[in-house]
């Protein structure tokens, strides 16, 4: 079989290495991949939000099997156009992916359904959002409606800092039209679970759930970031908590996008935060999250094609998915300065044995190096008995991983370490 993977980075990366695991797979594609991988795909220079030259690229080289894993490609209806020239693919059609691609309409999908999640206000004039903050409860959370390469959520505390959001979002277009509307909603608290999930519209399989580290410095300070690194299972999201989520956010979100004549087929991430009050939705995306798919994968003893397949031909519900009842641990190395300023360049040198366990996001060949060439540059997985212990040798491996101007948060795992329930 021919396989085609749609998009470039660690997530990519971790996908790819999966499914290299069946038997049936000859080849795989990726478009455009990184220099990371040139070991495990082939590397095709098609920008992953290049709809039409990906569709023809897929006709012309006869792929069996796409999967479209980043946000945009799918918001902008890559499936919809390969399943258009009949090519079978993973990923939610256009109509689906909105459940990511706008704030506004997932809110309001919760709203009808009575799935928990923050209480909001949606605004598409600045003038009634600023009056809105003048009264309203801060902390307050105001968020862009479209896509925003992941930072268009400003935590207010105060409000001027609400304010400020509100113009620098809906006046000065700081993420282009994506913030002609916005939603403000309420502020919550409490430990943050992701939860992957495959989903063929009808029946909803839960991966392993994860815990993303987003701020850029350690103890959670600094900047967010596309993500500094996972572990899982999440020890916050026990079985009774997994049984509520199932209730009432997974199954009624399902049935809901259903409902709407949007069925959801794909990996829906489920951003949850379990409050006080029990958990609510914060996010959801239409997507394998990065670097969550990076601890994720790994603990996956199923064939991850077969599983696709099933989501696919909608029979996922006599599909076997296991996961190994063992821990993960990411930590990724990023460039000094991530996520505003670094430099890129330099050389990446991965110890061969440790190569299973790495998955490249920010890199580029030139001759036989690998050199950097992103924020995000490389995450290091590995999997042990216990959480402890993978975290000790994932930061083993990374000692032994060098590229000059390296930079890693040092407390990946601490705060699951320290949670009770572990
Ligand atoms: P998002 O881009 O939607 O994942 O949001 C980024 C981060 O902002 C989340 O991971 C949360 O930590 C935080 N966040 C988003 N919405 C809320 C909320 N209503 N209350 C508190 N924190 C939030
Ligand atoms: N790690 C969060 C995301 O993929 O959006």
């Amino acid at each position: 079989m021919k396989i085609m993977v749609v998009g470039g980075g660690g997530r990519e990366h971790a996908i790819i290495k999966k499914i290299r695991e069946n038997k049936n797979v000859t080849e795989i594609f990726a478009l455009p991949g990184n220099g990371g991988m040139a070991k495990d795909a082939v590397l095709v220079d098609i920008a992953a939000t290049d709809i039409e030259k990906i569709v023809k690229f897929a006709v012309e080289n006869k792929i069996d099997y796409a999967v479209v894993a980043p946000d945009d490609p799918l918001v902008l209806g890559c499936v919809d156009a390969l399943e258009e020239k009949g090519i079978p693919c993973f990923g939610p059609r256009k109509n689906a992916a909105i459940i990511e691609g706008s704030k506004v309409f997932s809110k309001d999908l919760m709203k009808k359904y009575g799935i928990p999640t923050a209480s909001y206000e949606v605004f598409s004039n600045a003038e009634k959002a600023l009056e809105y903050v003048e009264s309203c409860p801060v902390p307050t959370v105001v968020k862009a409606d479209g896509l925003a390469l992941g930072k268009g959520v400003i935590i207010a505390m105060t409000r001027e800092e609400a304010k400020n959001a509100v113009v620098s979002i809906m006046k000065d277009k700081q993420f282009g039209k994506s913030g002609d509307s916005i939603v403000i909603e309420e502020f919550l608290t409490g430990p943050e679970v992701s939860v992957l999930s495959f989903t063929d519209g009808n029946t909803v399989v839960p991966m392993v759930s994860s815990m993303d580290h987003k701020r850029a410095g350690d103890n959670d300070t600094g900047l967010n970031t596309g993500g500094m690194g996972t572990i899982a299972p999440n020890p916050y999201y026990t079985k009774s908590v997994a049984d509520e989520c199932m209730e009432k956010i997974f199954l009624p979100t399902i049935k809901a996008m259903k409902q709407e004549g949007r069925t959801f087929k794909g990996c829906l991430y489920f951003g949850l935060m379990l409050t006080p009050n029990g958990p609510k939705v914060i996010e959801y995306n239409c997507r394998f999250g990065d670097p969550e798919t990076q601890v994720v994968l790994p603990l996956l003893e199923s064939d991850l094609l077969t599983v696709m397949q099933a989501v696919t031909n909608e029979t996922l519900s006599e599909c076997e998915v296991k996961f190994a009842d063992k821990n993960a641990c990411c930590v990724i190395m990023a460039s000094e300065g991530y996520p505003v300023k670094y430099e890129k360049g330099y050389e990446i040198t991965i110890p061969e044995e440790l190569d299973k366990n790495v998955f490249v996001a920010g890199a580029r060949l030139e001759g036989n190096k690998l050199l950097t060439n992103g924020g995000r540059v490389l995450g290091v997985t590995t999997v042990k008995d216990t959480l402890a212990k993978a975290i000790e040798a994932s930061y083993e491996a990374v000692s032994k991983i060098h590229f000059d101007n390296a930079y890693y948060r040092k407390d990946i795992g601490q705060k699951a370490l320290n949670c009770k329930e572990a």
